[in-house]
């Protein structure tokens, strides 16, 4: 998250941050954790929104190739781990 937050903080929080949360998302308030906090499902409307290319919006900032990648690679690991350990919890 240390890598990936100033990213959000670069492309997204001018509307997504602590003064606007257009459209009522407000990523600077989501838990990164994804195993134990609870926004997993508001992680995967912004891996999403990346992948599809719908966020940041057209005319706004985009992310480098580079950028793009890191933030597309940290949501995917994070969301795949919160599966497991859920998977493995319902197991027990
Ligand atoms: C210039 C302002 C602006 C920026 C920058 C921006 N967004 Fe948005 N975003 C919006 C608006 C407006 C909406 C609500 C309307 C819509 O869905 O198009 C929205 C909606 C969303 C939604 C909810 C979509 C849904 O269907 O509920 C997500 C998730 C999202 N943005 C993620 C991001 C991410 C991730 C970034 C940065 C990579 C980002 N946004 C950058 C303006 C912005």
């Amino acid at each position: 998250m240390q890598t990936i937050q100033p990213l959000f903080d670069k492309y997204c929080y001018s509307c997504h941050g602590d003064e606007k949360q257009k459209g009522g998302v407000q990523i600077s308030a989501l838990n990164p954790d994804f195993v134990n906090g609870y926004d997993a499902p508001q992680w995967h409307a912004i891996l999403d929104m990346i992948n599809s290319g719908e966020m940041p919006p057209p005319k706004e900032h985009q992310l480098s190739t580079e950028e793009r990648r890191a933030v597309v690679d940290w949501l995917t690991n994070g969301i795949a781990t919160a599966k497991e350990m859920k998977k493995a919890q319902a197991n027990r």
